[in-house]
């Protein structure tokens, strides 16, 4: 971490006093540590005992400072943040972009990852505004490094403690590698259902959300990636630092795909694509009669497989969302598409749609494989770019 720009935000708790051994550690290591008090931080421990251990000015009030706009430079100069201690309090506002301090400013003008270390009391941490907010944070591609149990100021043993120096360190050091990995890559990401209507009203799709795409353009865009996401019918929000364009069909799928996909670097199809449509759709709704309704359907392009047939010098990865023999079906669709990786997503039972844990596992090659493990789908989706940076 040698010459590496980072901010430490320091918050009011007991455990702030851990946050100047954590600076002498970072300083020893060489990073030049800019340092935020909040003001309740400031009553359990001096800036001067930050200011004597970075050798640098230590940041208080957003009103104080000598500049006029210090967050913004602060931000432009660090490569990445740690808030350690990071209170309920400050979470709450973080979850909620409330900015009005100079740390919670600073976070909300970051661009790149920050590493969260919550430490508080068992009941706070456990409160559901807490592990809801917590959760929001995660879900927007923030690291949480989870406190750890043990004894507390309270005289009470619970989950609550900061966590260890060493986990801090690491968290810091993965937040490091993910900026700016992607940097100057353009990533096609396809996502969620499609709907093939047979009349104006009614339609056959199937129970995608598009978690783990919006999840995979958020990630990639944080490492610097210049992202396209190609986002079906649903309720999930559009991550806001990619460009989105929206599908209703397979074939306004398609369309979107050879704009967009068609020379890019990566291309990465976690959209569930309708393999049929209804051949023909009524002009107006449909009324019930005494028999059967028959809908005849007839094939949707495979737009997985004929931008792999189109993809030049750009890697294709697909999904495979299967019930029965897994890998053997991944991997055929990894040589009939001509994939350069495919992600299994066991789906038995609707396991692994909308926003619960997965388990995805990459395979590439003849036999490569590796688990990316179970998980929520931010989670999931950093493991995944980590190990498609190292085998695409
Ligand atoms: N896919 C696609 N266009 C289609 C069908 C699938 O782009 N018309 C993509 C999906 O986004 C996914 C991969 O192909 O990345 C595998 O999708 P899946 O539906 O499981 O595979 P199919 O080839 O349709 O095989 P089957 O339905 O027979 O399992």
């Amino acid at each position: 971490m040698n010459g590496v720009r980072v901010l430490l935000g320091v918050c009011g708790g007991i455990a702030a006093y851990k946050a100047a051994a954590l600076t002498s550690t970072l300083v020893q290591r060489g990073v030049e540590l800019d340092v935020i008090l909040t003001a309740s931080a400031e009553r359990f421990i001096a800036p001067l005992t930050f200011a004597s251990l970075t050798a640098r000015p230590v940041y208080g009030s957003l009103w104080d400072a000598p500049e006029r706009i210090p967050h913004i430079r602060l931000v432009r100069e660090a490569q990445a943040i740690l808030i350690a201690p990071a209170t309920a309090n400050v979470i709450a506002k973080l979850a909620h972009g409330i900015a009005d301090d100079l740390l919670t400013t600073a976070v909300l003008a970051a661009r790149f990852p920050v590493v969260i270390a919550p430490a508080m009391n068992s009941a706070m941490y456990e409160h559901p505004a807490t592990v809801a907010n917590l959760a929001l944070l995660r879900e927007r591609g923030y690291e949480i490094v989870e406190p750890e149990r043990g004894f507390l100021a309270e005289r009470e043993s619970g989950p609550g403690r900061l966590a260890s120096e060493e986990r801090l360190i690491e968290a810091l050091e993965r937040a490091l590698r993910r900026r700016n990995s992607l940097a100057g890559k353009r990533i096609a990401i396809t996502a969620g259902p499609t709907r093939e209507a047979f009349d104006p009203i009614r339609f056959v799709s199937n129970a995608s959300t598009g978690a783990i795409g919006i999840a995979l353009a958020r990630e990639a865009a944080l490492r610097g990636a210049e992202v396209v996401l190609l986002l079906g019918p649903t309720l999930l929000e559009p991550p806001a630092q990619v460009t989105t364009v929206r599908f209703t069909t397979a074939r306004e799928l398609f369309d979107a795909a050879m704009q967009h996909a068609v020379g890019a670097d990566w291309t990465i199809a976690t959209a569930a694509v309708a393999d049929y449509r209804p051949a023909e759709a009524a002009a107006s709704k449909l009324k019930k009669s005494e028999g059967d309704l028959l809908v005849r359907f007839e094939r949707n392009p495979d737009v997985l497989a004929t931008l792999g047939e189109r993809k030049g010098g750009s890697k294709v990865v697909g999904f495979a969302a299967e019930t029965d023999d897994h890998e053997a079906n991944a991997r055929e669709k990894l040589r009939n598409k001509h994939l350069d990786a495919i992600v299994l997503n066991d789906v038995r039972d609707e396991r692994g749609f909308g926003l619960v844990q997965s388990t995805l596992t990459l395979l590439w090659g003849a036999k490569d494989k590796r688990e990316i493990g179970t998980g929520t789908k931010p989670h999931l989706a950093a493991r995944l770019l980590d190990a498609l940076e190292e085998v695409l």
